[in-house]
């Protein structure tokens, strides 16, 4: 295998760090930078099993931040970015639109524009580079309930500032392939879940509730629809993708597993429930319907076929095994989240990069 240098941005968020795990433990030959701001979603707390090993950096830097960046990749001789860092919340997006504006759309494109100077400066120009963007389902907007899937070639209709801005991002960055001829790839992925997912999030915070006992609020009826995909198998398929993808090319990601809120919500009960030794339906009462999300898209499917034939990804878990996997994480690493309640697993940090 040949020697790499691959910037991972977003790498002490949530699919993020997944996907630095993957890549630190299966090339160990590469070196995995993992570049983060560590917003309040970034956590290297996520990362301490691997936070030692050889092939691995960890640094502190907005990806807005062009000089510096176009200088990490001068020195590391940068051949290959995974750009995971975003904005990603769309309650978030909804109170705060310029947040998302700045970091999705105008920090991916600082990332494209260092890219393109680099590697053009280089002899062998674009040969053997790589720029892989990570998208989101919600850029093609909303479905009806008894439609047809999400496929790559569905036209985009975003309606929340969140995803108003990842479809800005896709589109400078395929922009940059059809202008300078940049060796571009971009995924659209469905909802994922699974362990280090920020607990501002559905399942991680209806987990966590139930736990402390408190309300859990269902948005609206709890009618919307949405697709779930166990993390692991995001983050297998960015490692397939990256290596083998064709240039140019949109794939969508996606487990075929579509979910009504509510009940999903039932199924988190249900799990936790019986892992803490409840009765069955005790934390039911819990249930709080509260105002909905403003512009809540109605359904979210993705056909993942186009990934499925061209290069053989399956998902590896059933949906009943990934929920059980998650809450039992959930619920075996109740400091982590503590830590995050308490703020304090980013006081540390503060302290410890506030230097570089
Ligand atoms: P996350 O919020 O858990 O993590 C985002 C990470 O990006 C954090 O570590 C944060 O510190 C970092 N970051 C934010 N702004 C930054 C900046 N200006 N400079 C450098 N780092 C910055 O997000 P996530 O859920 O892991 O999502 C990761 C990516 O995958 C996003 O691009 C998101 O749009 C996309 N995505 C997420 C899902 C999902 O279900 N979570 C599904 C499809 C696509
Ligand atoms: O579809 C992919 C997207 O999935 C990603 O692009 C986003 O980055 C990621 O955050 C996620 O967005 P969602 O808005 O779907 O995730 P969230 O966990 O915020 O909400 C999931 C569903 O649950 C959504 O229909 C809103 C609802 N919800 C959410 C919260 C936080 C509630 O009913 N109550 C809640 O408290």
């Amino acid at each position: 295998m040949a020697k790499r240098n691959i910037v991972i941005t977003g790498g002490a968020g949530f699919i993020g760090s997944h996907v630095v795990r993957l890549f630190v433990n299966k090339y160990p030959e590469y070196n995995i930078i993992n570049l983060d701001k560590l917003t309040y979603a970034g956590n290297l707390d996520n990362l301490k099993d691997i936070e030692n090993k050889p092939n691995y950096k960890f640094v502190k830097m907005d990806i807005c931040d062009f000089e510096p960046f176009y200088r990490l990749m001068q020195e590391e001789k940068i051949d290959g970015i995974i750009h995971l860092a975003a904005e990603s919340h769309v309650d978030r997006s909804i109170k705060d639109p310029f947040t998302f504006a700045k970091t999705n759309v105008m920090g991916t494109l600082s990332l494209l524009q260092a890219a393109k100077l680099y590697w053009e400066s280089l002899p062998e120009g674009y040969e053997g580079k790589r720029f892989y963007h990570i998208s989101t389902d919600e850029v093609y907007g909303s479905l009806a309930l008894d439609s047809e899937l999400f496929r790559e070639d569905t036209p985009y209709s975003p309606h929340s500032p969140y995803s108003a801005s990842k479809a800005s991002s896709d589109h400078f960055v395929r922009a940059y392939h059809d202008t300078y001829g940049m060796p571009t790839i971009v995924t659209n992925c469905s909802n994922n879940y699974g362990p280090y997912q920020f607990p501002e999030k559905l399942i991680p915070l209806f987990i966590n509730n139930i736990r402390q006992r408190k309300p859990l609020p269902v948005y609206g009826k709890g009618e919307n629809v949405l697709d779930w995909l166990y993390v692991e198998d995001h983050a297998r398929a960015i490692d397939l993708i990256f290596h083998r993808g064709k240039i140019a090319e949109t794939y969508n990601i996606g487990g075929f597993n579509e979910w009504k809120n509510i009940d999903l919500i039932k199924v988190i009960i249900k799990t936790v429930d019986r892992i803490l030794g409840n009765p069955e339906g005790h934390s039911l009462s819990l249930i709080t319907y509260v105002t909905d999300r403003l512009g809540h898209d109605a359904r979210y499917a993705i056909d993942s076929t186009k990934l499925q034939k061209e290069l053989g990804w399956e998902p590896s878990l059933q949906f009943e095994e990934g929920i059980e996997k998650t809450v039992r994480w959930y619920l075996d690493n109740q400091e982590w989240i503590d830590n995050i309640i308490s703020g304090e697993y980013q006081k540390y940090y503060d302290s410890m990069y506030s230097n570089l």
